[in-house]
C-alpha cells in the first residue's frame, strides 16, 4: 500500500477509525426547509460513506428552535428518529467508518442586515447555551452517532465568544483569553458530563480568524492546549469566515460571513496553494505536543492529492486529514487512493460553487457533477466529470 501514514488507524476512547481521512463538516442544502433528514440527504451520506473515507462529520446541525432554513437540525426530540436513520444507512453503506455529528449555535440574522452578536447576550442566558448543547449531544447519542464535534469555529456562538473580537464586558469576553474560552469550556465540560468518558468528543476552533479584530495562532495554540488539558478527543484546525470584514450585504438579504477576506479563507479558492492551512495545524500540533498531550490534531483546506495528504502525516505536520469539498466532488477519492488509482481521482477545483450555493441556502453540489446528480456517480472517473468551474495550473 502507497499511503501508510494516510491508511493507519487512530483509535479515540475505544472507538477505532479506519483510515486517517476525516470528511469534515459541510452543510448540504439537502434537509427539508425545517432541517428535517431526507432521502436525498441519507443518499449523499451513503455515497460518501462508501468511498472509504475514515470518519465522517455529519454537517453542523442546529441546537436552537430559532429559524435556518435548509439547515440540519437536532434542537427537539422529533429529529432523532431521522437522523437514527441517517445513521443506520451510513453504517449499513460502510461498517468501518465512524460517523459523528457536529452540534452548533448559529448568530441570528435578518434579512434587514441586522445581525446577533455575542455581545447580545445577557449573562444570565449563558446558562440555556450551555444546556442547548447538552441537549443536543443526548439526542446526538439517542440517534447512534460514534461521536460528537462541537463547533467552536467560524461565525457562530461559541467561536465568536473566544475570538479576539469578543468585547464582553461581563468576564465572558474581552481581552482576557481566559475570560473568552469560559463558555466554550462550560459547553465541552458539561457536554464530556453528558456523553461520558467512553465517547469520542472533538472540537473545532479556527487557527486563525483572518480579520482585523480576530485571534491568530497566539490564541489559536492556547486554546487547542486547554481542550487538551480538557480531554478533548480532537483539536480540529479550521479558519476564517467571520463577519467582522464580510461586504455590506445588498438590501433584502442578510449579511454573508463567507463575503470578506475572512470568509474567503475557510474553504481557500483555486488561487491559494494546496495545503492552505498546513501551517495553523502544524503551529496548533507543537504547542498541542510541547505542553504534553497526544491529542490529534485534524488539518483542513484545499489538501486535493493523496500523496499531499501522506506527506503532511509523515512530516507531523497534523495527525488526520480533513477533507471537505475534495470528497463532495469525489466520495472514492480514499478507496482510489489506498488501490493505487489516483489518476482516477476527480480532482476538486476549489471553485467553491458549492460554498456560493451554501450562502444562497440552495442544495450543495459539485460543479463537476454530470447535470441533474446531487451526489456523484457511481463509479465517478475524470473523463464523466465535467471541466471544473475554473482551469488549475497545477492541473
Ligand atoms: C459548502 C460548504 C459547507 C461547509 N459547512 C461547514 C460546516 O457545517 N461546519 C464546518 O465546520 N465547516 C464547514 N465547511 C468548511 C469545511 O469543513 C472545510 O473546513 C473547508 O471547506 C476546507 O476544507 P476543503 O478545502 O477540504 O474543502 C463548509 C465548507 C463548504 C464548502
Amino acid at each position: 500500500m502507497s499511503y501508510q501514514n494516510l491508511f493507519s488507524p487512530i483509535t479515540m476512547r475505544g472507538v477505532t477509525f479506519p483510515n486517517r481521512i476525516h470528511r469534515t463538516s459541510m452543510v448540504s442544502g439537502l434537509t427539508t426547509e425545517d432541517g428535517m433528514v431526507t432521502d436525498e440527504l441519507i443518499k449523499r451520506y451513503i455515497r460518501e460513506a462508501k468511498g472509504g473515507v475514515g470518519g465522517i462529520v455529519v454537517e453542523a446541525a442546529v441546537i436552537i428552535s430559532s429559524k435556518s432554513p435548509y439547515n440540519l437540525r437536532i434542537s427537539s426530540d422529533e429529529y432523532v428518529p431521522g437522523l437514527t436513520k441517517l445513521v443506520a444507512a451510513m453504517r449499513e453503506a460502510n461498517k468501518e467508518v465512524k460517523i459523528g455529528v457536529q452540534i452548533m449555535q448559529h448568530l441570528k440574522l435578518a434579512k434587514s442586515g441586522w445581525r446577533q452578536k455575542v455581545e447580545d447576550f445577557k449573562t444570565e442566558e449563558l446558562p440555556k447555551i450551555v444546556e442547548d448543547h447538552v441537549a443536543a449531544a443526548k439526542r446526538a447519542m439517542a440517534a447512534g452517532f460514534d461521536f460528537i464535534e462541537i463547533h467552536m469555529a467560524h461565525a457562530y456562538v461559541l467561536s465568536s465568544f473566544l475570538s479576539l473580537c469578543n468585547t464582553r464586558t461581563d468576564g465572558y469576553g474581552g481581552n482576557s483569553l481566559n475570560n473568552r474560552m469560559k463558555l466554550p469550556i462550560e459547553v465541552y465540560q458539561a457536554v464530556r458530563k453528558t456523553v461520558g468518558e467512553n465517547f469520542p468528543l472533538g472540537v473545532r476552533i479556527n487557527g486563525e480568524d483572518f480579520c482585523i479584530p480576530g485571534s491568530t495562532l497566539a490564541q489559536s495554540t492556547r486554546i487547542a492546549k486547554k481542550f487538551a488539558e480538557l480531554g478533548a478527543d480532537y483539536i480540529s484546525v479550521s479558519a476564517g469566515s467571520r463577519f467582522e470584514d464580510a461586504v455590506t450585504p445588498a438590501e433584502g438579504n442578510p449579511p454573508d460571513p463567507m463575503s470578506g477576506y475572512s470568509g474567503h479563507r475557510m474553504s481557500p479558492m483555486y488561487w491559494w496553494p494546496d495545503g492552505t492551512h498546513v501551517f495553523l495545524a502544524e503551529g496548533i500540533k507543537k504547542a498541542v505536543n510541547e505542553a504534553g498531550y497526544k491529542t490529534p490534531v485534524i488539518v483542513a483546506g484545499k489538501i486535493r492529492d493523496p500523496k499531499h495528504a501522506e506527506e503532511i502525516l509523515a512530516e507531523g505536520k497534523a495527525d488526520i486529514i480533513g477533507l471537505c469539498r475534495a470528497l463532495l466532488c469525489d466520495p472514492d477519492w480514499p478507496i482510489k487512493a489506498k488501490e493505487g488509482r489516483d489518476k482516477e481521482i476527480v480532482k476538486c477545483a476549489a471553485c467553491n460553487w458549492c460554498l456560493e450555493a451554501d450562502s444562497r441556502y440552495e442544495q450543495v453540489k459539485c460543479v463537476r457533477y454530470p447535470d441533474g446528480f446531487t451526489s456523484a456517480p457511481e463509479p465517478f472517473l475524470p473523463k464523466m466529470a465535467k471541466p471544473g468551474a475554473i482551469k488549475q495550473e497545477q492541473e
